[in-house]
């Protein structure tokens, strides 16, 4: 017995050795501070993302997404985007990867830290890919801490681009971005497309995956999707196999003029300024463009700035009608679908009705969750929403034929959801429970992530 473990331990000395000895001098250093000295323009510029910390509560603007959501983590709370620098603070904040403790079992796999920073790729050089996405979210709570930063869109220790995840790298390929030969102009955008795309975790491995393999327009993706019978929830009132989109910002930008006509996120969202010592450098302060009309659209164009802002809100106003009435027929067949299910539809009757109702969401979440979409792309808002409208009606149509057929009383009642709080309610969850855990998460967990994480980065480029 003895002799058996000496024996382990004496391995087990071994593999650690080898270990430590392959790491030292080439362990992978991600944090973006070390770049202060060498860039001081870019790093400065790169900080100030901290200044962007507004977020609004979109479920509580908006209480008809807990319905559309029903079921699904993204009932819970959903905030608008904010500054780079609040990425790892936020994903850690949302209730939507829920308080994994010892108790509470995660709710995400690790692929939700995906576009978080450059923690990401450091893990899987190390670890490839595999082992990486093999693990629960809070697995990686200790070791995935710096926000994104200078390694998400440079090789490590220097000014050239690259895209740093694997996963978004093959995805690129398939749509024709081969790194090596892209132009210097679609890389641009490339380094923004590996986070700003819808993305999905593949069943099993659960590892990050763009679905772009037929294309990548909402139509294409829907097929796409389909053709792998690809869930991400099943919706709680209308037992629907749903798809939730995700910010496919490059994919609708580059359908748009601006990315037809080669305009990258860079010439927008970082342009090229002059420092006091009129030397010119790219502004590393990614936010809102209009907040510098001159560095940027007034390089291109004639029209003030009060003319674009206007332009672009008379888009959206146009795109926020439409998915309005997307939203409100979806709510209304959710429950009619829920009402013919409690008495006892058959699948066979439900199928067809379903897989309108997905197709709808689907689309309706693809338009409204591509963020700037009313700037980057207003016609595909617009194309996307009415054929969401269509998809709507169809179920309900095909809905009220089915209700009717069951002797089941129409108009279906909806519960009282004009509120964040009473939709939460309706839909059954326990907000205050949540909350409280995440408050003791906070409390307990964060700071015992914090402090192992600097114990072992206080150890790097010694
Ligand atoms: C979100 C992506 C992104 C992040 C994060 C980022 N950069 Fe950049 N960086 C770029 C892009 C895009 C360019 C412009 C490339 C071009 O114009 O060819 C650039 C250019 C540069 C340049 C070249 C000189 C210049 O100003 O154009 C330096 C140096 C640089 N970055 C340093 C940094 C440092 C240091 C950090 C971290 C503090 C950082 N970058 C973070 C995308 C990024
Ligand atoms: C490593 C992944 C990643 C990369 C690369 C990345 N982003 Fe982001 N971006 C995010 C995340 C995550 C957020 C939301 C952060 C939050 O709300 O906490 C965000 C937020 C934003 C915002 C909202 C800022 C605000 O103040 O509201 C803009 C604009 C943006 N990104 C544009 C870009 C552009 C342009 C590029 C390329 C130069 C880029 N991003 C590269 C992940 C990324
Ligand atoms: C022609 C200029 C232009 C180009 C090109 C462009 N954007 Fe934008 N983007 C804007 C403007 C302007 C806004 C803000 C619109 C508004 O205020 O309604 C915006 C908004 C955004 C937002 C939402 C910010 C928020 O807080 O809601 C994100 C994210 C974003 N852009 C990312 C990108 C990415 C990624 C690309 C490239 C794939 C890109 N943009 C290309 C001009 C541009
Ligand atoms: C690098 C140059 C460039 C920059 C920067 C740029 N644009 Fe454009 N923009 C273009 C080009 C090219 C077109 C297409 C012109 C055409 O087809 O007539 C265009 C078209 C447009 C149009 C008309 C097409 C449409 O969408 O209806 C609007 C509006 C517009 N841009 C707004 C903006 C705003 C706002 C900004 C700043 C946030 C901006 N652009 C930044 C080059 C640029």
């Amino acid at each position: 017995m003895l002799n058996k473990n000496l024996k382990i331990t004496a391995i087990a000395m071994v593999i650690a050795s080898i270990s430590t000895s392959t790491l030292a001098g080439d362990e992978i250093d991600p944090r973006s501070e070390q770049y202060a000295k060498k860039f001081p323009k870019q790093y400065k510029t790169w900080k100030k993302t901290i200044e962007q910390d507004k977020k609004i509560d979109e479920v509580k603007s908006n209480p008809n997404l807990a319905v559309l959501w029903a079921g699904y983590a993204f009932s819970r709370d959903y905030d608008t985007p904010r500054g780079h620098q609040y990425a790892i603070t936020d994903v850690r904040g949302t209730l939507r990867v829920g308080s994994p403790d010892a108790e509470h079992k995660d709710l995400q796999p690790m692929a939700c830290w995906s576009c978080k920073g450059p923690d990401v790729p450091r893990l899987i050089t190390e670890q490839g890919e595999d082992g990486f996405f093999n693990n629960t979210w809070s697995s990686a709570g200790a070791e995935i801490v710096n926000t994104i930063g200078c390694q998400d869109c440079h090789e490590p220790g220097s000014s050239k681009l690259r895209v740093s995840r694997p996963f978004a790298q093959r995805a690129m390929d398939k749509i024709g971005k081969e790194w090596d030969s892209a132009s210097k102009t679609d890389r641009k955008s490339m380094v923004c497309g590996q986070c700003h795309v819808e993305y999905y975790f593949e069943k099993g491995s659960k590892k990050a995956a763009f679905p772009w393999d037929n294309g990548v327009e909402a139509d294409n993706v829907e097929e796409f999707f389909d053709s792998i019978d690809f869930v991400d929830w099943t919706h709680q009132i209308s037992k629907t196999p749903m798809l939730k989109a995700q910010h496919p910002d490059y994919e609708t930008w580059s359908s748009g003029v601006h990315g037809q006509n080669n305009v990258t996120c860079i010439d927008c969202h970082m342009p090229k300024i002059t420092n006091d010592k009129g030397r010119k450098f790219t502004d590393h302060q990614v936010g809102n463009p209009f907040d510098r009309f001159e560095q940027v659209c007034a390089n291109c164009h004639e029209q003030s700035k009060e003319q674009m802002v206007d332009v672009v809100q008379k888009r959206q106003a146009m795109i926020n009608g439409l998915k309005d009435r997307v939203e409100i027929q979806l709510v209304h067949a959710h429950y009619e679908a829920g009402a013919a299910i409690k008495e006892g539809a058959s699948e066979a009757d439900l199928k067809p009705i379903q897989d309108d109702i997905r197709h709808a969401q689907w689309r309706w979440d693809y338009a409204t969750a591509s963020h700037g979409i009313a700037m980057h792309n207003p016609e595909e808002a617009l194309r996307v929403l009415g054929t969401a409208i269509d998809l709507a009606a169809d179920a309900r149509v095909k809905l009220a034929r089915l209700l009717g057929k069951m002797g089941i009383k129409q108009p279906v009642a909806i519960p009282d959801i004009s509120t964040k709080e009473k939709a939460q309610k309706a839909i059954g969850l326990n907000m205050d429970k949540l909350e409280a855990e995440k408050a003791n998460f906070s409390k307990t967990i964060l700071p015992k992530w914090d402090k192992e994480a600097k114990e072992r980065e206080s150890k790097l480029n010694k």
